[in-house]
């Protein structure tokens, strides 16, 4: 499906084509691409196979202009889901591109009836976790030394407005 949406940005308001698509193994040199130039400690090769194999694991595409320039993948439970990758190219960011693709992971728990996502995020982005509170995100929880470098996570949770 494509739609054209108007974006509002900072000073302008522009019209921009965007798609989404499933994410399947054949994207994976594009997605692995954008993980590498995004990431300090990007996720390998066999964690997105891993992840594409698993059936409980819905991975969305964002296209702009027919190109891939992000990707979501969220792990479902039977009452929540947890966002483990968000991720728009370095060079399309603050666009709204981010916004867009997960009002659309939204949209697809929504319909399942699954209003509550958690995610982690490393201490050090700030600027996920200032995505994540402008989305309506919520700091529940800190695990120390969480990952293997030794970093911090913040635990987040959203609630969606829709009861179930
Ligand atoms: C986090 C990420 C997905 C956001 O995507 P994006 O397309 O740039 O986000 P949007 O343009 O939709 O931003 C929506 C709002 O979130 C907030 N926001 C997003 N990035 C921000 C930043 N770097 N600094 C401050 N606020 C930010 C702003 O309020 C922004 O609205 P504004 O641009 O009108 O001020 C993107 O920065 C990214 O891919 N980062 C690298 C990967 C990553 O860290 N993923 C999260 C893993 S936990």
């Amino acid at each position: 499906m494509s739609w054209d949406i108007f974006i509002k940005m900072k000073h302008r308001i522009a019209l921009i084509n965007i798609s989404f698509n499933p994410f399947s193994l054949q994207d994976l040199p594009s997605v692995l691409a954008i993980e590498r130039l995004s990431y300090p400690h990007p996720w390998s090769e066999q964690q997105f196979i891993d992840s594409l194999n698993n059936p409980q694991i819905m991975a969305d595409l964002i296209l702009l202009d027919g190109k891939i320039v992000g990707y979501a993948l969220s792990l479902r439970a039977p009452d929540f889901a947890d966002l483990l990758n968000i991720c728009i190219h370095p060079k399309k960011q603050r666009r709204g591109l981010g916004e867009a693709l997960f009002n659309r992971v939204l949209q697809q728990l929504q319909s399942i009836k699954i209003t509550t996502i958690f995610l982690e995020v490393r201490s050090s982005n700030q600027s996920a976790f200032l995505f994540y509170q402008q989305l309506g995100f919520e700091i529940i929880d800190t695990r120390k030394a969480y990952y293997s470098n030794g970093e911090d996570a913040k635990i987040m949770r959203f609630q969606s407005a829709i009861k179930k």
